[in-house]
């Protein structure tokens, strides 16, 4: 049932090791999680949250560390065994499910918070995509939030990786959340010169060129590579 997009074993077995390990794996980490946490703020502890496209639980982690109840989903079986890993014990109560973004197996207004990171560009497409964010307001809770992330289609296609390329304008985003009945609460940017300018910066430079592009993304959202957009259902 799994789609082509999914992670292969080879890819979940290097997932956490080629991207996150070492000192600039770390800065983006660092940079995605701290959006992600800014979004949760909205929500209270011990609210019932759901990730779409969990992957290996490298966000999903850091949520159920801070109390929240987590629940992933991915349409990787090889991805969730190395998120079931790593959690085990742990987290007993976290529940993992194999299924497809764009047809989510939970009832309507099941959760307090959905939202999904490194998905949604990595789809079939950008139509799939958008009905995929309808399927993640679906399942929250009316008053709850939902935050996704997407490449920004202003922003210059990578050719030779057709596969992860799928771009959303932020303005079709905000559309579609509203034809679902949600309203967009903010949207951010991140990675404003590139994660690629984080990845070839020399080591000593890191910390400033992460800093630069903070800034920057803070002052032009809009035009960062990746977009956030978080709304009200
Ligand atoms: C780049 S990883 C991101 C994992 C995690 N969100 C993170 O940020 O570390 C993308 C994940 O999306 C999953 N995926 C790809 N297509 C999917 C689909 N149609 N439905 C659900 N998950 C999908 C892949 O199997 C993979 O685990």
């Amino acid at each position: 049932m799994t789609r082509d997009t999914a992670y292969s074993k080879n890819q979940a077995q290097t997932y956490d090791s080629d991207r996150f390990a070492d000192k600039k794996g770390k800065k983006i980490h660092d940079v995605e999680l701290s959006i992600l946490l800014s979004a949760a703020q909205e929500i209270p502890k011990h609210a019932s949250v759901l990730e779409i496209g969990c992957g290996t639980g490298r966000l999903l982690r850091e949520l159920c560390a801070r109390g929240y109840q987590v629940d992933g989903l991915d349409a990787s079986p090889h991805m969730l065994a190395e998120c079931r890993q790593k959690i085990s014990g742990e987290y007993p109560d976290t529940k993992l499910v194999l299924a497809e973004c764009g047809n989510i197996p939970f009832q309507d207004n099941t959760y307090d918070f959905v939202y999904t990171i490194r998905l949604l560009n990595q789809t079939e497409s950008s139509e799939y995509a958008l009905h995929s964010i309808g399927e993640m307001i679906r399942v929250a809770k009316p008053g709850s939030y939902v935050l996704v992330e997407f490449f920004n289609f202003f922003r210059p296609r990578i050719p030779w990786h057709p596969r992860r390329n799928v771009r959303l304008k932020p303005r079709e985003v905000c559309a579609r959340v509203a034809q679902h009945g949600a309203t967009p609460v903010w949207t951010r940017g991140a990675f404003f010169f590139g994660m690629t300018a984080v990845l070839l910066a020399p080591k000593f430079l890191i910390g400033i060129v992460a800093a630069v592009d903070r800034f920057a993304s803070l002052l032009l959202p809009r035009l960062c590579a990746r977009c956030y957009v978080l709304m009200r259902k």
